[in-house]
């Protein structure tokens, strides 16, 4: 079998992912053993047991990914694993696992960036190269619009200055008592609720920049459900998620098709937890047909965290002919995109 397999590892946060992908970026598998169950209690992730049961999960689940992707050590010709940004303990798992097998297997290393893998998955399994176009990255931990050349070739143009609509979505969700995390929950509940029952702020919506915040949304959700006191009725909290998912999706949407009218791009790609957002979905898909767009979305399960989305930019790396990372590459917690 050919070695040009690439092995990825993905443990930034709470899921210990890995993956294989051919050396065109084909996926061949893509595990995650998620932690969320472990987290929940807490109402969000805990860093010393996310590092914990990175070193317990990570091992084992390298062993049945290359099991049940019917392939042994031998076939993989490069290893890869999330450098950045993360939490650092959960980080140096992969970042120190990924690095020993490289070593074992005297193959190149490639040490990627979590957010690269997030923006890139829109194109996992089109069989499309990258070509120019406006990223929208919207996770847990960042929102950003990104003006991508080629694989590589990023200029931020905008990020959050405050919350991510991914941890909007989750705080929120906590103040509702909502199941963590928050996201998923409030986006079910919103398909039922009345999405102009509250009114909520579009912050920065008319700035036009690409900056975007949403802490004040979040303080504006407290405020009202103070103001509904103890006995809320369920079909109020379907409102109450409906029109504060609006009010996120307005803002992602319009300053998402401005870069789109700015930079003159004729492709978008969303991607990163939230793009699971139904709402969000579909309110992309119809903007872009609207305006004669072309839209990437990021198929469900790239959308979350993954290797899959990390062997696909390591691999996309690889094909361009950007060098692997040395051995002695560090993690890096905050590490920037461009
Ligand atoms: O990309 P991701 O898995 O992790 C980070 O890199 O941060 O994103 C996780 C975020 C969480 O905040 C979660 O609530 C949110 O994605 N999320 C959603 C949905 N599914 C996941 N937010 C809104 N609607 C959803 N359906
Ligand atoms: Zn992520």
């Amino acid at each position: 079998m050919a070695s040009d397999f690439v092995l990825a590892i993905e443990t930034s946060c709470d899921e210990t992912a890995v993956a294989v992908a051919g050396g065109n970026g084909e996926i061949l598998i893509s595990k995650v053993a998620s932690q969320i169950a472990l987290h929940a209690p807490y109402g969000g992730v805990v860093p010393e047991l996310a590092s914990r049961n990175h070193s317990v999960d990570l091992r084992p689940l390298i062993d049945q990914t290359l099991v049940e992707a019917g392939i042994d050590w031998k076939s993989i010709g490069s290893v890869a694993a999330t450098s950045g940004p993360g939490l650092s303990s959960s980080l140096l798992i992969g970042d120190t696992t990924a690095k020993a097998i490289a070593v074992g297997l005297q193959c190149p290393f490639y040490s990627i960036n979590h957010m690269e893998g997030h923006l890139l998955s829109p194109f996992i399994g089109r069989g499309e190269a990258v070509s120019e176009h406006i990223a929208l990255i919207v996770s847990g931990g960042h929102t950003m619009i990104v003006d991508v050349a080629a694989v590589g070739e990023y200029q931020i143009l905008g990020s959050t200055r405050d919350d991510a609509a991914g941890e909007a979505f989750d705080k929120v969700g906590k103040m509702l008592g909502l199941e963590y995390p928050g996201g998923p929950v409030i986006g079910r509940r919103a398909e039922k609720g009345d999405r102009k029952a509250f009114d909520f702020p579009r912050s920065m919506i008319d700035s036009g920049d690409f900056q975007f915040s949403f802490s004040g949304l979040k303080t504006s959700a407290r405020y009202a459900l103070d103001k509904l006191g103890a006995e809320i009725g369920e079909s109020v909290i379907d409102d109450f998620c409906a029109s504060f998912e609006e009010a996120i999706v307005d803002v992602l949407i319009a300053k998402l098709f401005l870069a789109a009218e700015r930079t003159g791009r004729r492709l978008i790609t969303v991607s990163g937890g939230v793009s699971c957002n139904r709402r969000l979905r579909e309110r992309a898909e119809a903007e872009a047909r609207e305006r004669g767009l072309e839209l990437f979305l990021a198929l469900p399960d790239y959308s979350t965290d993954n290797a899959g989305m990390i062997a696909f930019a390591a691999a996309l790396r690889r094909l361009v002919g950007i060098a692997p990372s040395g051995l002695d590459s560090d993690i890096d917690p905050n590490l920037k995109l461009a």
